[in-house]
């Protein structure tokens, strides 16, 4: 794909400028005004060197004889020189990258043999999956993505919270009052109870916080009874865990949790001991970060044992040795600000100067608008509310929907699936990360709004107009890049003018009118945007300029007759509707959401 920007600084290029080609490319705006062109240059910068009125140097630069025809008019306004890109040479060279790469169109290489770790999800065992986790989850799953189509190498870890007392007060518990059947079939509902439990008879017998010491003591020791009961309560919780990270199409490479580090705490205590680091506090032990306004944090117990943020330091060092990372990040509530910048600093007064390269990525709160119809569960703290009730209200829903409708045509089962859960997804990464929001249903499942289900149907919009043309058609556009199956009705593509892309079937200029245009730059900057998204771990980014195509495409295909009778025309028009086809499946796949066909 041409970048207009490396274009346009060429020309502008001229040694009495003083400027390398970098410094200009790097000065040239992207006008949020159309009427002021597609490339806007500020010649503020260069008064000093050429000695002339900015406003003189503008008018000189747009004056300049032009060796590229790209353009379609370049002129001055005041100080800017205003670039207007020729409409069907940006259209065809838009359309035609598109349909090279298909599939691959927004990934780079950018990263290459560098190592990114994202960890995400993290749900502690033997506790509800619910509501909140939702956001770690796929906003990290979406982080991921954006990684790995930047180039880089990555590892998805789910740093499992299998560790604590907890476990003592479960094993008591689930001894004295446990079933076995109840804990096969609904583990974490099970072993909330036994613990919900475990809290009520301590009250009235403070004997049982002893036992559950005694035995939390004898797990950390490896005694064989205890350690049985955890791994089955945490094989339990992870089969749970599963079966959302299945709805969600989410995976994970690692699950070493915070018991994998708790028995490499020794070489750290000593680390921090030698550095001169630790000191005692009323039997614990401390590292004092008051100095730079982090209160202390806290080591170890007076018991001995390792608290949270040591977990963590063990963590980061084991992933350095073992991954080299170039990042690593860990995408967590904004609630543990507190933890990460205690963890941090310590790593950096360890010596550990890579801890820059560990990023907290945090995000706001969710809750849920009163009167939402979700099942809701009574726990100890509170009411608690299940993702995975939360996913199959969304599919029952986006059922309903799809039945008043009367849909017709699809598999309701399979498209409400991908629907539905594609709307939780979506509306999770709509904003701003680091801000609260509150769950609605009918903002999720609105398909009007700037919403999943409204990309989605724009992508099934966008593939019914390309199996509603002839096959010749869709012969004449299928270019380099698209396999046989990439658009839906293409026949078999031996014959189907794969290698010439487009040649004389097609004509650009049929793509100059204002909404064809729009479509063609908010698809040609995709691959920007992708880099941008994961190096502001900022997945919105995606989705707003996801929405902002969505948008776009149904403006043209409401401005605009595409099954017209001239050939070039239609076929013009058809290559554009399949190149944003193909965009809109591509963003939405690397948000985690799948692109139906129909629905
Ligand atoms: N298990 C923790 C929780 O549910 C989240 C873990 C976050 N990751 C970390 N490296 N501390 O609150």
């Amino acid at each position: 794909m041409t970048d207009f920007k490396e274009l346009i600084a060429n020309e502008i290029y001229d040694e009495a400028l003083g400027l390398e080609i970098e410094e200009i490319k790097s000065m040239i705006e992207r006008p949020a005004d159309e009427a002021m062109g597609d490339y806007a240059f500020p010649c503020f910068r260069l008064a000093k060197a050429l000695r002339k009125a900015p406003q003189q140097i503008a008018e000189d630069i747009a004056e300049a004889a032009y060796k590229s025809d790209i353009f379609e008019k370049v002129e001055n306004v005041n100080a800017y020189v205003n670039f207007f890109i020729d409409r069907a040479v940006f259209a065809g060279d838009v359309v035609r990258e598109i349909s090279d790469k298909g599939s691959q169109y927004g990934r780079s290489d950018l990263g290459k043999d560098k190592m990114v770790l994202v960890e995400y999800s993290s749900p502690n065992i033997a506790k509800p999956f619910h509501i909140g986790h939702i956001r770690s989850t796929v906003i990290g799953n979406a982080l991921y993505k954006l990684y790995d189509a930047c180039g880089y190498d990555t590892l998805r870890i789910n740093y499992l919270g299998d560790y604590g007392t907890q476990f003592g007060k479960m094993i008591v518990a689930y001894r004295k009052w446990g079933c076995e059947e109840e804990l096969a079939n609904e583990p974490i509902k099970a072993l909330l109870g036994y613990y919900t439990r475990f809290h009520k008879e301590a009250e009235k017998d403070p004997s049982l916080e002893d036992e559950a010491r005694e035995t939390v003591a004898r797990l950390e020791r490896g005694a064989e009874e205890e350690t049985e009961l955890w791994k089955k309560f945490r094989e339990l919780s992870l089969s749970e865990f599963n079966r959302v990270y299945a709805m969600l199409g989410i995976e994970f490479d690692s699950y070493k949790g915070e018991s994998f580090y708790s028995d490499k705490m020794p070489r750290f205590l000593q680390e921090l001991k030698d550095k001169g680091l630790l000191i005692e506090s009323q039997g614990a032990q401390i590292v004092d970060l008051e100095d730079c306004g982090l209160g202390a944090a806290m080591i170890t117990k007076s018991d001995g044992s390792s608290l949270y943020v040591t977990r963590d330091i063990a963590a980061a060092v084991y992933r350095k040795e073992t991954y080299d990372f170039y990042k690593s990040i860990y995408v967590v509530a904004s609630q543990q600000n507190l933890h990460f910048r205690q963890w941090k600093k310590v790593l950096e007064l360890m010596g550990y100067e890579w801890e820059k390269d560990c990023i907290h990525v945090p995000f706001g709160l969710v809750s849920l608008s009163d009167g939402d119809d979700i099942k809701t569960m009574s726990t100890r703290e509170g009411k608690v509310v299940f993702l995975e009730d939360v996913l199959n209200t969304a599919v029952s829903k986006t059922a309903d929907i799809m039945r008043e409708k009367k849909v017709e045509g699809v598999d309701i089962d399979e498209v409400s699936r991908e629907v539905g859960i594609g709307a939780v997804i979506f509306q999770e990464l709509s904003n701003n990360r680091i801000k609260d929001y509150v769950f609605s249903w009918d903002k999720v499942l609105n398909f009007d709004g700037e919403t999943g289900p409204y990309v989605q149907y724009t992508h099934a919009r966008a593939s019914s107009v390309l199996r509603n043309a002839d096959e010749a058609d869709i012969s004449a556009i299928s270019g380099s890049g698209l396999s046989s199956g990439s658009i839906p009705n293409s026949a078999s593509d031996s014959d189907s003018g794969s290698q010439a892309g487009f040649g004389a079937n097609i004509d650009f200029s049929y793509l100059k009118g204002d909404s064809a245009y729009t479509l063609a730059k908010l698809l040609y900057r995709v691959p920007e945007v992708v880099v941008e998204a994961a190096e502001k771990y900022e997945p919105s980014m995606l989705t707003r300029h996801l929405v902002d195509i969505a948008q776009a495409f149904n403006k043209f295909y409401h401005d605009e007759h595409i099954l017209v009778d001239d050939e070039k025309e239609r076929r013009t028009k058809l290559a554009l509707v399949a190149a944003a086809r193909t965009v809109i499946a591509n963003c939405l796949g690397l948000l985690g959401i799948s692109a139906p066909e129909r629905m």
